[in-house]
């Protein structure tokens, strides 16, 4: 069993491995400078919530074009936060998949172009990998054990919600146990959060409302419940609480409005840790990993806790800032390509689809 992270240089006598990680894929521009050992040395972030809001979920030609004209500044801000140049970089890495093609590219071609300009070599991150690398992240002032390996990761975001038995930081150590049939949690918080007038994005929303709440106030349907499937199903739940706000209309007292999330919470958070458990279970692994938007849940990362503890689990949850979108988890992801010799030059290519093998399809469940 390997309990250490999958490069670690030993800080006394290696020198620095630092890699400049580039995040466009959705509605975040990042760029983070990090050292493979994990230590996150920059992680800058250049929300565009406000911009999407106004439209309840994210528009891509919007995306695209806040991402051009944020991607400079920002990369600028990552090199000048960590106090390195250009000169002392190793290597680039950029999420080139899955995300919006549009937006993708703006980080791509910005990589390629900077790798090609200072002769260093480029790697595309998977975003999905870079969500489970989130964990071996070290922040300043907030050390914590990265996971040991082979672990059973749980990643919970917008736009993905699967269950992985991960043997090595890439793609080809990386298997999908099971996924989302519809909607991911994240999308579902979203939906939720959009229903009850919440606006964009709606889980940090949901998640504050529902720490005030009594879950016990509203009966609600369990999320695929079969104890022994790895997969997961959200749109029942979201359509449950659909009707109820059709008939009854968004809780106008405040209480009811935090009960209401809290049931719908729970519901959701229930079913991913028992889930867990089952794949956990299955794999005979006792090392377990939170990772994606979601995991930044207050309620989530409460239960696991429980859920670990009194079953002698290890659980690795990166803090709240690493679970979101951010730079640094892809700067990571790319040392370890870059460390195994990759470098995809100028043949890098987006593409909307994670290189993940997926088991579970959309709206059908398990391939035969
Ligand atoms: O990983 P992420 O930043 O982007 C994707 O790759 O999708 O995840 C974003 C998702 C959104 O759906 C957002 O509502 C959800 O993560 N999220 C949360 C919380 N913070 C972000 N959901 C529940 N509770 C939170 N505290
Ligand atoms: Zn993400």
């Amino acid at each position: 069993m390997n309990s250490s992270p999958p490069f670690d240089l030993g800080a006394a006598q290696a020198p620095p491995f630092r890699v400049l990680g580039i995040e466009t894929s959705c509605d975040e521009t990042a760029a983070a400078v990090v050292s493979a050992d994990g230590h996150v040395l920059s992680d800058v972030i250049e929300s565009q919530v406000a911009s999407h809001a106004p439209y309840g979920g994210i528009v891509p030609e919007l995306a695209s074009r806040d991402h051009l004209r944020n991607v400079r500044p920002v990369i600028e801000a990552a090199l000048e936060g960590a106090g390195v140049t250009f000169a002392e970089l190793d290597g680039i890495a950029v999420t080139a998949r899955p995300g919006l093609a549009g937006a993708l590219h703006v980080g791509v071609q910005v990589a390629l172009g900077l790798a090609f300009a200072r002769e260093l070599p480029v790697v595309g991150v998977d975003h999905l990998v870079g969500h489970i690398s989130a964990a071996y992240l070290q922040y300043p002032d907030c050390p914590f054990a990265p996971p040991r390996l082979p672990f059973v990761a749980l990643l919970v975001s917008g736009g993905h919600t699967a269950l992985y038995r991960v043997d090595e930081l890439s793609a080809a150590g990386i298997r999908e146990l099971g996924a989302t049939r519809d909607d991911a949690a994240g999308e579902a918080f979203d939906k939720v959060g959009k229903l009850l007038g919440l606006g964009y994005p709606g889980g940090p929303v949901i998640d504050r409302l529902a720490s005030q709440g009594d879950a016990a106030c509203f009966e609600l349907p369990r999320p695929m419940s079969r104890r022994d499937s790895l997969e997961f199903s959200f749109s029942g739940l979201k359509t449950t609480l659909a009707r109820f706000v059709e008939q009854h209309g968004a809780p106008r007292e405040q209480q009811a409005l935090c009960d209401l999330c809290a049931a719908f919470q729970t519901r959701v958070v229930d079913t991913l840790v028992r889930k867990s458990l089952v794949a956990l279970e299955q794999e005979r692994l006792s090392s377990w990993v939170i990772c994606g938007g979601v995991a930044a849940n207050q309620g989530l990362r409460a239960a696991a806790e429980a859920a670990a503890s009194t079953r002698g689990l290890s659980l690795t949850v990166p803090l709240p800032r690493a679970c979101t979108d951010n730079a640094a988890m892809i700067a990571y992801a790319g040392a370890c390509r870059l460390l195994r010799g990759e470098n995809h030059g100028l043949s890098l290519e987006v593409s909307p689809h994670t290189e993940l093998p997926r088991t579970t399809r959309k709206g059908r469940g398990a391939r035969p």
